[in-house]
């Protein structure tokens, strides 16, 4: 099943990378699983949603609406800013509407104190509209920056093991039910 990572800070110094990369390496040992990086990090998609792209923002936009368009389920990696998710990764998700429709998200949050779970919750209501299905368990990293050491390795792999099973494998159901539920039926918006 092909799943594309949403790495959704673009901070200078930011610490989602290191999450990214033991996330990706978490999936890859699955191999039912494929998964793709967009970084918002990677890409400057303009606020203003033009009714009538450049051709420069449309080239932009190129880097990650075909993986999102591709992919059969996202799992959404998200710090927390001020009780909420960051304004790049809303963005994102506001430049595209059907690349979500019908498919499962999870969600992978860090930050501080709160673990980035009030990120999480809102981004639920967000994706609800898109005709997207959350999963129910996350992963939650509270004071992120202390629980990978300078490897980027977790401190306590099994835990965080652990959470990202219980993750990974309602993603893949969703993500299989829906692959056959489309197949079966388009599914009506
Ligand atoms: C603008 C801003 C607001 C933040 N607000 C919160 C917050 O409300 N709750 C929290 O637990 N951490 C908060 N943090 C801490 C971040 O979640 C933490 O530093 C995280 O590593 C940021 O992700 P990044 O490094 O990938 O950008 C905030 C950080 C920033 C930069």
């Amino acid at each position: 099943m092909r799943i594309a990572v949403v790495l959704g800070s673009n901070r200078d110094g930011r610490f989602g990378p290191v999450v990214a990369d033991w996330l990706l390496k978490e999936i890859g040992v699955r191999p039912e699983l494929r998964a793709e990086l967009v970084d918002v990090g990677a890409v400057h998609l303009p606020t203003t949603l033009p009714g009538r792209p450049s051709p420069e923002v449309a080239a932009e936009v190129a880097k990650v609406t075909p993986t999102l368009a591709d992919a059969e389920a996202f799992v959404v990696l998200t710090p927390e800013y001020n009780h909420s998710y960051p304004a790049a990764l809303k963005n994102l998700i506001d430049w595209h509407y059907d690349e979500w429709q019908a498919k499962p998200v999870g969600f992978v949050s860090y930050g501080g104190i709160s673990g980035g779970l009030r990120a999480v919750e809102h981004l639920r209501q967000v994706f609800a509209e898109l005709h997207a299905v959350t999963v129910r368990d996350s992963v939650s990293f509270a004071n992120a920056g202390s629980q990978f050491d300078d490897d980027g390795a977790h401190r306590d792999p099994s835990a965080a093991g652990a959470a990202v099973k219980s993750l990974l494998d309602q993603l893949t159901w969703w993500g299989l039910t829906l692959r056959e539920g489309k197949e079966a039926r388009p599914y009506g918006s």
